[in-house]
């Protein structure tokens, strides 16, 4: 499967989701292509600290992203691609969201995350419209307070009135996201029976589930 990570915002953990999406599934034995579109090279520089068994991360320029992208999903090496995006809207975003089975845009329970999610909820509604392909696309609460509060409570209020799809895994603030970046450890090895490591998988399930059932009536439709 192609999964993307976006959104206009920077900041919003991103590349923290991708790099535990992507470390999770090589840990459970598949072999993950992570590209890393973000031109500070923040997880070609952690996939350095601490290489893992079946995770290649590589960072391109965006401008060579079409070509790389048709010679790697071409090649059959990867059973998984996790591309991280970087926090503008250009070109390469668009072609990378035309290409995903599943867009997650991660956003901290605040207004104005919120609000920028919902200008890529609209981007994507762009590029279904001229592709005609359907791109499913949750967005992820992360950076929670272990606690439900009133923010949280509004987050998902707002989220409500428009309608937009959430997944219901949340990753919570926790000192094993920021650790990955010291020490290059997957935050679910980390954390591997709770904390992280329960919510990353968590997450991954869901994704995957949404996947499997997206290609399942794309089927059944056509
Ligand atoms: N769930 C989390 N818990 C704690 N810190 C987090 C979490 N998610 C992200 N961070 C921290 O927030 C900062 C921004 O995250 P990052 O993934 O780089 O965002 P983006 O790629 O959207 O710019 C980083 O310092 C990261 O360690
Ligand atoms: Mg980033």
């Amino acid at each position: 499967m192609i999964i993307s990570f976006a959104s206009s915002k920077g900041g919003v953990g991103k590349s923290t989701t991708c790099a535990a999406i992507a470390s999770e599934l090589a840990l459970q034995g598949s072999r993950v292509l992570l590209i890393d579109l973000d031109q500070n090279k923040t997880l070609e520089r952690w996939a350095r600290k601490a290489p893992l068994d079946g995770l290649t991360v590589v960072a391109i320029e965006s401008k060579a992203f079409g070509e790389f992208y048709r010679k790697q999903a071409m090649s059959g090496e990867f059973d998984h691609i996790c591309i991280d995006l970087p926090g503008t809207r250009e070109t390469t975003m668009f072609k990378v969201l035309a290409r995903s089975d599943l867009v997650v845009i991660p956003a901290q329970a605040s207004e104005p995350d919120l609000r920028e999610a919902l200008v890529v909820v609209s981007d994507i509604r762009d590029v279904r419209e001229e592709t005609g392909r359907p791109i499913p696309y949750r967005l992820l609460l992360t950076k929670v307070f272990p606690l439900r509060s009133r923010v949280t409570d509004f987050a998902y209020e707002e989220l409500e009135r428009h309608g937009l799809p959430l997944f219901r895994t949340a990753l919570v603030e926790r000192s094993a996201y920021k650790e990955m970046f010291l020490n290059g450890q997957p935050p679910t090895l980390t954390e591997r029976e709770k904390g992280a490591g329960a919510e990353v998988r968590a997450l991954l399930a869901e994704i995957t589930a949404i996947v499997a059932t997206d290609a399942d009536e794309l089927r059944k439709a056509g």
